[in-house]
């Protein structure tokens, strides 16, 4: 089950009244790579692409928080709701090793229900759409996957196995390739112009 559009959009505004910031126009252009994408591959259906994407990141609803958090709360939230499409794209969309991800015992209840669910799936085209397209999307547009690496490891550091997560997006990116036909970027809009671009990184507001 999956929400509709009106529904993904609506989601994401009470969200933003919630915890605004950048994470809202960066899910809605999550939403718009993974539509153009998935409209190239005849097997795929793009408005489940476009939905799953404007809804990947919607466990930020509860606030800044840590990765497993977000995705975490994202999952509980959906499957409340019903939606247990967009359930699985919010636990998949942050794991691109998948299982390979879990070689330890995690600590938290949280961990331990995300590992136990991700260690039990196997990705779909959906998943993999979500994670490339997580890492080609900003708030302001399109980036090239280098630059949004650096972006990210800007913001949070970097961590090991992060390299690896680099390799799995540029696999997944040459199989989507292979699939449409072309490249990637050229089905994301403005992307030449917006990858050049360099904001300050976005903090959140002091209260
Ligand atoms: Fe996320």
């Amino acid at each position: 089950m999956l929400p509709t559009i009106e529904e993904a959009m609506h989601e994401l505004e009470l969200a933003e009244k919630l915890n605004p910031g950048p994470w809202i126009k960066h899910s809605i252009n999550v939403g718009i790579a993974a539509r153009n994408i998935a409209e190239k591959i005849p097997e795929m259906d793009s408005q489940k692409a476009y939905i799953v994407g404007i809804m990947h990141d919607i466990g930020r609803r509860v606030g800044i928080v840590d990765i497993p958090t977000h995705v975490y709360e994202g999952y509980k939230y959906c499957m409340q709701k019903g939606w247990d499409e967009t359930a699985r794209i919010c636990m998949t969309h942050s794991y691109l090793r998948m299982k390979e991800e879990f070689g330890y015992e995690p600590v938290t209840e949280t961990e331990k229900a995300i590992k136990n669910y991700i260690v039990n799936c196997e990705p779909d085209d959906y998943d993999r759409l979500i994670q490339l397209c997580d890492s080609l999307a900003v708030d302001y547009g399109f980036v090239i996957l280098e630059k949004r690496f650096v972006d990210v490891t800007r913001r949070y550091g970097i961590m090991e196995g992060y390299i690896k997560g680099w390799e799995v997006a540029f696999g997944i990116k040459e199989y989507f390739e292979q699939k449409t036909g072309c490249s990637v970027y050229n089905l994301l809009p403005d992307i030449g112009r917006t990858t050049l671009l360099t904001p300050k990184p976005w903090k959140p507001p002091v209260k």
